[in-house]
């Protein structure tokens, strides 16, 4: 337990901008800083850091929050967890009552499976570097490598020792759980009992971007090839391999400064790297890229590198997995290494400066490589060459900028002697497939969105529940003011704001969520005044009440500006009309609520009428709510998607 004087220690030094500064790229704008939002995917940046105001707010997915509420959401630490990180970044002594079983028993399981990889990652710290067998096999091992202390202490290299579970033992006597022991794939089980997983073996720990270590590498000594010569931890709860790289948490800056990635295969080429004082780079290990791992490097550069072993394999390979970082809207280049070399023993004979220059000189653009070497396959083979150029243009549609589209286009269409125009036409043909598909999904999630609603309406109006139905207007009403709050201030049409267009639709409407009502109240009070209120202000306001409700509201995110942001070659026109669609939309679906309520308040009544003339006035009553219900549906229908 952290006590409360280092937590209030903890907030006071902490800075959000510098927090999201070492995982977002940021740039200066005015007071605050913009990024790209490290939440949802997005080629323009809605993502806002205010350093006056401590907090930061993405207004194309909604998310927001103060720098601990940041490193729980993106680096899905727990609380505990983030304070801890930042008294780490900040150099705050952490004083805490000390632990006893108990407390290590009682702690949520993502936090003891960080504590307990910790631990691990100690133990091969302390065999590697103070048992006589990590000395003379481990140590050695790497020595003989030419890593230098200064490296092997900084990734945190480790040995596994031989004997069978000597580190699951001496888990199990500090009081960590066989459970959890299991979870990590540290150990395994055995005759009842624990074996341990890695055995004989040197330990790479595999940090995460914030430095825990959430698994663990380990390669094997021997030169027997019927051993496998790496083996990992399984995916975890805080291991999920698809969306890590190794080294990330160590090229960081380094990857902002130069504004460039460079990717390896291997462990080992990350640690030379570095030793040779390349620090930009990570590696993919060995497996193909997945669109995270993309994104994570895109939160630090545009630009990256991928470098290869010097063999035909190694190439095609790398060919391969890149369509990904196309699509991701990266420029990628491919460096070859020279035939038997890998970017390890490359960077240990030449040395940095001659390895720096030979990537430099080599780094060939990924699609100008591939048309080379398609081209050298396909010669005088004119079935073979029609494939590869559909191979081709596959992978320049996957290029969101039109420009660089076209640059491409051009470039291959001299490169493979075809005309450029049917190039052309072949790229825009496979994107407006694409377009096609995926406006076909979004309307038919907003299809589905609607019919969900209508059930839902349709099965409260059948059980006749007061509760399912209230249930059903607070998440109209609470889409309303999420819209008041993120757009109010904005345009809506000549006359109005957003804030003026919500707040006159619903003008006779009666919310039923008090701490709603407060917020849409204030929100009248200020607009008579002249003024629309902004979202930060509420976020502040000394009304518990208000302030909760609209710190909330201010962090629901929004599906339809991330389908949007997904499409290829928006509209800036279209863009803008997504925050009047809303708005239009959340109004219409709180009205459209209301008006079908009465609608049958109105039919209950009718029910147990027998007096004639209050019969026709309820019935005309009813002609007019349909007449609205009507309006509103076909209102709800031409809102554009
Ligand atoms: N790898 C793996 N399992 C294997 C082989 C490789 O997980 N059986 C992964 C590791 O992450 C490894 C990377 O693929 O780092 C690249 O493999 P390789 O080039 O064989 O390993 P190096 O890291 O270069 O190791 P060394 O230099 O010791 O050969
Ligand atoms: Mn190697």
């Amino acid at each position: 337990m952290i006590n409360r004087n280092t937590i209030d220690e903890i907030l006071n030094v902490t800075r959000v901008e510098e927090v999201v500064g070492d995982f977002v790229n940021l740039r200066k704008r005015g007071a605050n800083y913009i990024a790209l939002c490290p939440f949802h995917n997005e080629k323009t940046p809605s993502f806002n850091v205010s350093p006056a105001k401590g907090i930061y707010k993405c207004f194309g997915c909604g998310k927001g929050g103060d720098a601990i509420r940041f490193l729980m959401d993106h680096e899905q630490l727990s609380y505990p967890e983030a304070l801890r990180w930042l008294a780490d970044k900040y150099n705050i002594v952490i004083k805490e009552e000390a632990e006893t079983p108990e407390d290590i028993a009682r702690r949520d399981k993502r936090e003891s499976l960080l504590v307990l990889n910790q631990f691990a990652s100690r133990y091969y710290d302390q065999c590697l570097w103070q048992s006589e067998e990590g000395r003379n096999i481990g140590l050695n091992y790497f020595k003989e490598r030419n890593f230098r202390e200064s490296v092997i202490r900084k990734f945190q290299l480790g040995y596994a020792p031989a004997s069978g579970a000597a580190l699951s033992d001496e888990a199990l006597a500090k009081g960590y759980q066989r459970e959890y022991l299991l979870a990590l794939g540290l150990s395994k089980e055995k005759d009842n009992g624990l074996r341990d997983f890695f055995r004989s073996r040197v330990v790479f720990p595999i940090h995460s971007l914030s430095g825990s270590v959430i698994a663990f590498g380990a390669r094997t000594l021997s030169s027997d090839k019927k051993i496998p010569k790496y083996l990992n931890s399984p995916e975890s709860e805080i291991y999920h391999k698809s969306k890590v790289l190794y080294g990330a948490f160590f090229a960081k800056s380094a990857m902002r400064q130069q504004d460039e990635c460079l990717m390896v295969e291997g462990y080992t080429d990350v640690i030379s790297l570095h030793q040779a004082g390349i620090e930009n780079v990570v590696a993919s290990s060995g497996t193909s890229l997945t669109h995270e791992q993309v994104r994570l490097v895109k939160r630090y550069t545009e630009n990256v590198t991928i470098l290869y072993d010097g063999d035909k394999a190694g190439v095609a390979a790398a060919l391969r997995g890149l369509d990904i970082v196309l699509e991701e809207g990266l420029n990628v280049k491919v460096v070859v290494l020279p035939e038997g070399e890998d970017p390890d023993s490359f960077v240990q004979k030449e040395g940095s400066r001659v390895f720096l220059e030979y990537v430099k000189k080599e780094a060939k653009d990924f699609i100008l490589l591939k048309t080379e070497m398609l081209r050298e396959e396909s010669r005088n083979d004119p079935v073979q060459k029609s494939k590869l150029i559909r191979d081709l243009v596959g992978s320049i549609a996957l290029i969101p900028d039109p420009i660089k589209r076209a640059l491409y286009t051009r470039e291959c269409a001299v490169q493979m002697e075809v005309r450029e125009q049917l190039l052309m036409n072949e790229v825009n043909k496979v994107i407006a497939r694409k377009l096609g598909e995926q406006r076909k999904s979004s309307e038919r999630a907003a299809r589905e969105e609607e019919k969900m609603l209508e059930e839902q309406v349709q099965v409260n109006d059948d059980q006749r529940s007061e509760r399912t139905e209230q249930q059903s207007n607070y998440y109209q009403e609470r889409d309303v003011l999420r819209v008041l709050l993120e757009y109010g201030e904005r345009k809506f049409d000549d006359e109005n704001t957003v804030a003026g267009y919500v707040l006159g639709q619903c003008a006779s409407y009666e919310f039923e969520n008090a701490a709603f009502a407060s917020i849409f109240r204030y929100f009248e009070e200020a607009l008579e005044r002249g003024e629309t209120p902004r979202a930060e202000e509420l976020s502040h306001h000394r009304d518990k009440e208000i302030q909760e409700a609209a710190v909330s509201l201010m962090s629901i995110s929004r599906e339809v500006s991330e389908n949007w942001d997904k499409m290829h070659d928006i509209v800036v026109e279209e863009k803008e009309a997504i925050y009047r669609n809303d708005a239009r939309s959340a109004v219409t679906r709180l009205l459209l609520r209301q008006v079908r309520r009465e609608i049958e308040k109105n039919r209950k009544e009718l029910v147990g009428e027998k007096d004639e003339e209050r019969i026709l006035l309820l019935l005309r009553v009813r002609q007019a709510l349909k007449e609205q219900e009507l309006k509103l549906t076909e209102r709800l229908n031409t809102v554009i998607y």
